[in-house]
């Protein structure tokens, strides 16, 4: 439902929604000199590395990466897509957003949600007055006693109960005067199949409210309280609720999680209670779905390092091996714990204590460890059975984006089975190829990869982020790369992409690069303007104290031109017909061939 707001418009939103202003609210900042800083929200850190600038109006994160606008910020803080950022940053400031602009449709679905929201927040208030006070919820008061679920947990968590009834919910609703469309696409009612009229969705159900990062009811969840099915029932997707980004407790969980750094990923709804009833606060869950990267991604805002609990039975390994391409795709690091046959988190706790669970945590195994030693354990050492390990793990190393880890994982599997290092990293090069899973843009990943939009490498891509962090950070350039028609000679297409973008909305002459912001759409876009904006050189191969001027820019430009095209040409041609061949070898002799040719023009 992306919609177009004007750039005035959210020039006005940032004028008011001051950058250094809305942060503070969440983060300690100290000025030094024209910026500001603080301690990183999104990462755990004991130093602050986190900067607010705002003449540029951007803020990032040294440690973490973390960057982008003020838009941005709000993204990441309170999980919102980019059009919901803007209409909360323009409600709150008192900005009327140009409503003509959006489609009938659009301006439904902004206050629908939000509608929803309060819905949801009332049916909530409705679920725990029945729970605390209802005198049908004898049965569910001591069903939660039964669980073992103390006072605390029931108040915090808000828990409730859907009375035995086709209409309770119902009454309520018409009492308070709700349009009953409206709670049907809340999923809080369903409407007959025959004749008119609605039925509660949840009945006699112990009732979890979800709850979101930024404090939303997104959604409900429901267990039965015998052995009658569906054990669990969930409210459906709606406009707010999205099973496959949502977890819950994140909204308990997430500032324990960014002061311990880690989180503890469970799956069920009483696992996640005992956790936080026992004092380990720092644990979400997923509601019966596989992991997907939109939770990871979720959780990568407040966690370095996720722990998997599973219970220890072979669902529990698979489900490992579901998870494990997910967190090396998106680069989060992961351990698994794996609980004694028989235990859920659940159980485990109660029985055995927090400081128990948490020596589990101590001693669990990186994911790839883990799922090795399965492997190993499933299929033998024998010859046939490292052929099997082979190719169960190497799917999983194959996923990872940063290729220095996948070289370093490949060679630990083939010592660990004694295999051949190069036969083991052919193998896992084979499941790189199209398919497999890849970041979105390469400006984010240094690193050689051979993806299906052609051939790619180092050196070159690295002389083609400086040209962008040249033209970033010294605008003035960009009548240069203009002249002197540096895009075309780009041979990545998305920086190409980045590049154009820049040179159509260039940052000011303070540097100010909000309007390029408002046209970017990947967020890993948007962080990597914003790390060049406040000179962080990471993967840019710029030095820090790197100064621009009319010599040095002309000097880089004439160096890619010179160099990187003749390069280029020279090896296309055989890059192709090896990669025709499928030569894996030949290919990565000509990559790295071309990379020292490029490497020694480039000066590096
Ligand atoms: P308890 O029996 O209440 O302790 O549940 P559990 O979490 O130990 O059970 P289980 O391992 O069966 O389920 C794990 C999670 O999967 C649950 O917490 C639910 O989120 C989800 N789940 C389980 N059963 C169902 C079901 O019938 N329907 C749906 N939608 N989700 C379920
Ligand atoms: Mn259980």
């Amino acid at each position: 439902m992306a919609f177009h707001i004007p750039d005035d418009k959210l020039a006005e939103i940032r004028r008011r929604a001051d950058i250094v202003d809305i942060i503070s609210e969440r983060v300690m900042l100290k000025k030094t000199g024209k910026e500001y800083s603080g301690l990183c929200p999104f990462h755990a850190e004991k130093t602050p590395s986190f900067s607010v600038n705002p003449d540029k109006q951007v803020f990032y994160c040294f440690g973490c990466g973390a960057g982008g606008d003020v838009f941005g910020f709000i993204m990441k803080s309170e999980g919102m897509r980019f059009e919901e950022a803007v209409v909360w940053l323009a409600r709150r400031y008192g900005i009327e957003l140009p409503t003509r602009k959006m489609t009938p449709a659009q301006k439904e679905m902004i206050s629908r949600k939000e509608r929803i929201f309060a819905l949801n927040r009332r049916v909530m208030g409705f679920y725990t007055d029945c729970l605390l006070k209802g005198t049908d919820a004898a049965a569910a008061r001591n069903y939660l006693k039964k669980r073992r679920i103390s006072k605390q947990i029931i108040e915090g968590f808000k828990l409730g109960f859907a009375p035995d009834s086709w209409d309770r919910l119902l009454r309520f609703l018409a009492r308070s005067k709700v349009n009953p469309d409206l709670a049907v696409e809340a999923g809080l009612v369903v409407p007959r199949k025959t004749g008119n009229g609605y039925y509660d969705r949840f009945r006699n159900r112990i009732i979890f409210p979800i709850i979101d990062a930024g404090g939303q009811v997104i959604g409900f969840g429901g267990r039965v309280m015998d052995d009658s099915k569906p054990k669990y029932l969930n409210s459906p997707e709606t406009p707010v609720y999205h099973k496959s980004k949502t977890l819950y407790g994140l909204d308990a969980a997430c500032r324990r999680c960014r002061e311990a750094g880690s989180v503890f990923i469970v799956e069920g709804y009483f696992d996640l209670l005992a956790l936080h009833q026992h004092g380990i606060e720092n644990s979400v869950a997923t509601l019966g779905t596989a992991l997907t990267n939109a939770h990871v991604r979720r959780i990568k805002g407040y966690a370095k390092k996720a722990y998997l609990v599973f219970d220890g039975d072979a669902a529990g390994i698979k489900a490992a091996m579901r998870c494990a391409p997910v967190f090396m795709a998106e680069s989060m690091s992961a351990s698994v714990i794996l609980l004694p046959r028989g235990y859920d988190p659940d159980s485990f706790v109660f029985e055995h204590g927090p400081e128990s669970f948490l020596s589990l945590a101590k001693d669990a195994d990186g994911i790839v460890e883990f799922l090795i030693e399965q492997a190993i354990e499933s299929h033998g050492s024998g010859i046939s059975g490292k052929m099997k390990v082979v190719s169960e793990i190497a799917p999983v190393i194959g996923a990872m984006t940063d290729g220095i880890a996948r070289t370093e994982y490949a060679r630990y599997l083939a010592d660990r089975i004694g295999a051949d290092p190069g036969a083991v990293l052919d193998k896992i090069l084979k499941n790189t190829g199209p398919g497999s899973v890849h970041t979105s843009s390469g400006l984010q990943r240094p690193g050689a990869s051979i993806n299906k939009s052609g051939t790619q490498d180092v050196g070159t891509r690295r002389i083609e982020r400086m040209i962008i962090a040249m033209m970033i950070q010294h605008p003035a350039s960009i009548k240069d790369v203009l002249s002197r028609d540096v895009l075309s000679k780009f041979t990545d297409a998305k920086l190409k992409e980045l590049a154009g973008k820049i040179i159509e909305f260039p940052p000011t002459d303070q540097g100010d690069v909000s309007l390029l912001m408002n046209h970017l759409e990947d967020e890993s876009d948007r962080q990597a303007v914003a790390s060049m904006a406040m000179g962080a050189m990471g993967d840019t191969g710029i030095k820090a104290d790197m100064r621009w001027n009319e010599r040095s820019c002309k000097g880089l430009i004439d160096q890619f031109l010179a160099g990187c095209t003749k390069i280029n040409n020279d090896f296309a041609s055989r890059i192709r017909e090896a990669e025709a061949n499928n030569d894996q070898e030949l290919i990565r002799q000509l990559l790295s061939e071309k990379q020292k040719q490029l490497s020694r023009r480039a000066g590096h």
